[in-house]
């Protein structure tokens, strides 16, 4: 009896840790590979690149994020100081591959022009902490 009462208190503390996950900590930028860092943004020089990055984010991201980025209950603001210092390969890196333990999708079914282009737009955002939630 006092086994089944230990496992069940396991079971159910390890699934409030695995709940509790979903704000980011940032443990994917440590996994994307220098080659990957360092691309350089192909969309880095278009001028409508911003504004069609933001279309696409309004469609895909919006939902998760908020429609400013800010962030959305236990999904993180996009407009971390995080998100302002990574460059624009890691970002990319993470949208092709997703963080998928953590519920971030991967997004390699888009065409990689748009998630460059979403790379400026939030590149283009004002920096901010977190929303209070
Ligand atoms: C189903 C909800 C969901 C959708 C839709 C979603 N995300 Fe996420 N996103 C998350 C979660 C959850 C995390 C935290 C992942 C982690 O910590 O590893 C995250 C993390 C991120 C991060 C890293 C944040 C940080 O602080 O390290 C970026 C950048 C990001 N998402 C961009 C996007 C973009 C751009 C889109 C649209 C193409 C998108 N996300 C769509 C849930 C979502």
């Amino acid at each position: 009896m006092r086994r089944t009462v230990l496992c069940l208190a396991l079971i159910l503390g390890s699934t409030s840790t695995w709940l509790a996950a979903s704000d980011s900590n940032g443990a994917w930028q440590s996994k994307v590979p220098q080659k990957d860092r360092v691309r350089v943004n192909p969309q880095a020089l278009d001028p409508q690149a911003v504004e069609a990055g933001a279309v696409v984010f309004a469609r895909h991201c919006a939902s998760c994020h908020g429609s400013d980025a800010a962030g959305l209950g236990k999904h993180p603001s996009l407009r971390s100081a995080r998100i302002h210092q990574a460059s624009d390969g890691e970002i990319q890196w993470l949208l092709r591959n997703g963080s998928l333990a953590h519920g971030m999708p991967a997004w390699s079914g888009l065409p990689e022009i748009q998630r460059w282009q979403i790379v400026r737009y939030l590149h283009s955002l004002p920096q901010e902490g977190n929303r209070p939630r």
